[in-house]
């Protein structure tokens, strides 16, 4: 059996955990494959909402198992809060969750160097969430880290000691008051709530639940262009968001992959600082922004919003291979006069249509404009009750992107959706 993967092909925030929540039952098996609590995945169903950031986002579903795996850093204190909020739901999550023993552990001072090293950039930084997310990975690639499996060995206490220790050297560098006791009590509180959880070897896991033929859904957090390599660096994620990243972060082979669905926005938001060629800084930004409550939902930030950009999602498609496209927040383009489309961008030397390395370049974007549509999409159940404007719209992009959208969302509930 292969493993389907679901992406985000923007700046994070498409609605992944939304969409993951409504393809679970076609999987046996969910799994998150990196990143950690910078992400926010909302999920709405029976007059629930929930905000998912460590936990897969097929958690609520009946039979599926879900896996933290290898590629994700998980913070105790946040997974403890989710596991709490969780339970009120009468969810059996300790039969469902398993945890990866290769998924690293955000420390107290993980936290506290990234808004030490936040503060130090001024006007420079890269808006971080502030959850601790590039201080792991960097522990991680330093080869300094602590993994989930460390919990159940007997001098875990030393080694966490050992590398606040160096952490408290770090912080000395830098002009930020800090208090580690703050954390570390509900810290210590959490890795107890680790230890009732199903702690695995996840690789082996699930490369044999593929060879007895179970199906898996990898899920994606944060978007394409927050990658670590391939986004608009430095002010990305400190992690691989893209296809290759379920590998690496689940252990299963380039070879095992199946299905690549790439989610994207009707438009464009980010949160954070960082180039953003198609933002609008003006009424129709801020009408988006509204009709679309674009507020985080990790941090509750305001997110910037602009129109879709074709080159950006042609280089998400290019870096993930993407099979079949999944559009979402259509809703919210109601009602507009017309849509734009940034097709590619004015620089100094010229109009160029795809997303280069320095984002600085781009003057402005070169927008094509097309027919909006006035109804209100929210109860469409069926693509026969799609405004032909918004079939022209989404031609367009399929002709573009040369990759079919086979999913419409329309709201944020699990029954707004629209399979074509
Ligand atoms: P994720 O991080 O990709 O899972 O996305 P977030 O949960 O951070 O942000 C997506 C937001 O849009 C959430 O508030 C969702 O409830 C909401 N949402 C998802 N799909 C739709 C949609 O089709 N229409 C509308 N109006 N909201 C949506
Ligand atoms: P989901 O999975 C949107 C952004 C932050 C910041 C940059 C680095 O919900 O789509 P970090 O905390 O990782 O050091 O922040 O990346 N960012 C996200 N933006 N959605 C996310 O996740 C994000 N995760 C990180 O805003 O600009
Ligand atoms: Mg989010």
């Amino acid at each position: 059996m292969k493993i389907d993967v679901l992406l985000g092909l923007q700046w994070g925030d498409e609605g992944k955990g939304k969409v993951v929540d409504v393809l679970t039952p076609k999987y046996d098996i969910i799994a998150r494959f990196q990143g950690g609590p910078n992400a926010g995945h909302t999920l709405e169903f029976n007059q629930i909402k929930h905000v998912l950031h460590t936990i897969p986002s097929g958690i609520f579903r009946e039979d599926q198992a879900n896996i933290i795996g290898n590629g994700v850093v998980i913070d105790p204190i946040i997974f403890t809060k989710e596991i709490e909020s969780i339970s009120k739901l009468a969810v059996d999550i300790r039969k469902k969750l398993l945890i990866s023993k290769k998924a690293h552990l955000i420390l107290p001072s993980h936290r506290i160097l990234d808004a030490a090293s936040e503060a130090s950039k001024g006007k420079t930084k890269i808006g971080s969430t502030l959850k601790g997310i590039g201080p792991t990975y960097m522990d991680k690639t330093g080869r300094n880290g602590l993994r989930v499996g460390d919990i159940l060995s007997s001098n875990f206490k030393q080694k966490y000691n050992s590398l606040t220790d160096k952490h408290k050297q770090l912080l000395s560098m830098y002009d930020f008051d800090y208090t580690l006791e703050d954390y570390e009590k509900g810290w210590f509180e959490g890795i107890d709530t680790l230890k009732m959880f199903n702690i695995i070897d996840s690789e082996h896991y699930l490369n044999q639940e593929l060879a007895k033929e179970r199906s898996v859904l990898a899920e994606g957090a944060q978007g394409t262009l927050l990658d670590i390599d391939f986004g608009s660096y430095p002010y990305v994620t400190s992690s691989s968001t893209i296809c290759a990243g379920a590998c690496t972060g689940l252990g299963v082979a380039p070879n095992r992959i199946g299905k690549v669905f790439g989610i994207f926005k009707a438009y464009c938001t980010r949160v954070g600082s960082g180039p953003f060629p198609t933002e609008l800084h003006d009424s129709t930004g801020e009408t988006l922004r509204e009709k679309g409550h674009e507020f985080g939902a990790t941090t509750g930030r305001p997110r910037r919003c602009g129109w879709l950009d074709i080159p950006a999602l042609k280089y998400s498609v290019m870096l993930n291979g993407v099979t079949a496209l999944i559009m979402t927040k259509a809703d919210v383009l109601s009602g507009f006069q017309s849509i734009k489309v940034c097709t590619g961008y004015k620089t100094k030397e010229g109009i160029i249509d795809f997303f280069p390395y320095d984002i600085n370049i781009i003057q402005e974007p070169v927008f094509k404009e097309l027919p909006a549509w006035s109804e209100d999409l929210t109860d469409v159940k069926s693509s026969k009750r799609l405004p032909p404007e918004l079939k022209e719209y989404i031609k367009f992009i399929e002709k573009e992107l040369s990759v079919p959208v086979k999913i419409v969302s329309v709201g944020p509930n699990r029954k707004q959706t629209i399979i074509l």
